[in-house]
């Protein structure tokens, strides 16, 4: 458990089904991921949420849900060990809850708890081109653009979309 000013980032439970479907379960949210469903359902969150004790486990999947102060879950977050050796990180915010410094937060807090943890890994993410909002929360968390851009699958559009690679260098580990 990860707790922020305004957020604790805990695993994912049963009983936080309904809101991750609502929220990932919205077009503008679904279209800027790459690996969610659309629609995205119940049995969609159950079968992602299976795959979390073994990812937890061994260190290389670590999904975290965003809970308010009342423990509903707003949002998700995560690093993953990708096959190039580093890791990714991913993120979503529900709709009502854009605009107020949420991901930045959250994400702060976990590459803040992962670097302590994992002090040696390298950490990247990317963004779809006509998703610049994330692009400003990467920016902000501390990635810059390495200037290569990237054709990733997003299963929400059922196509491959132009993305812009980052990796992660803190303002103290920049030359
Ligand atoms: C991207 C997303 C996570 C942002 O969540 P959020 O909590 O609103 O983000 P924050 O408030 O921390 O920061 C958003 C920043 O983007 C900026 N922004 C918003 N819309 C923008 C746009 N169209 N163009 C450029 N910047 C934009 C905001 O002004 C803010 O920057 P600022 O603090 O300098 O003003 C959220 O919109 C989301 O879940 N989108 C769908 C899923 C997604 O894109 N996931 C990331 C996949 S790479």
């Amino acid at each position: 458990m990860i707790a922020t000013p305004r957020l604790t980032l805990r695993r994912m439970e049963a009983r936080d089904c309904a809101a991750v479907v609502a929220g990932i379960g919205a077009w503008e949210v679904a279209r800027n991921l790459a690996q969610a469903p659309y629609p995205y359902s119940a049995a969609d969150f159950q079968d992602w949420t299976a795959t979390h004790d073994e990812g937890f486990a061994s260190g290389e999947n670590l999904p975290f849900g965003m809970a308010d102060d009342m423990d509903t879950l707003i949002g998700g977050i995560g690093l993953h060990l990708r096959p190039d050796g580093l890791f990714e990180l991913g993120y979503w915010i529900g709709m009502p809850h854009w605009g107020h410094g949420l991901a930045t937060e959250a994400g702060h807090a976990l590459l803040d708890w992962f670097r302590a943890l994992r002090p040696e890994a390298r950490i990247k993410s990317n963004h779809f081109k006509d998703n610049p909002a994330s692009g400003r929360v990467l920016t902000k968390l501390g990635f810059v653009y390495t200037g290569r851009t990237l054709q990733i699958a997003s299963l929400s559009r059922g196509c491959k979309v132009d993305s812009l690679a980052m990796i992660y260098q803190p303002t103290e580990e920049r030359p």
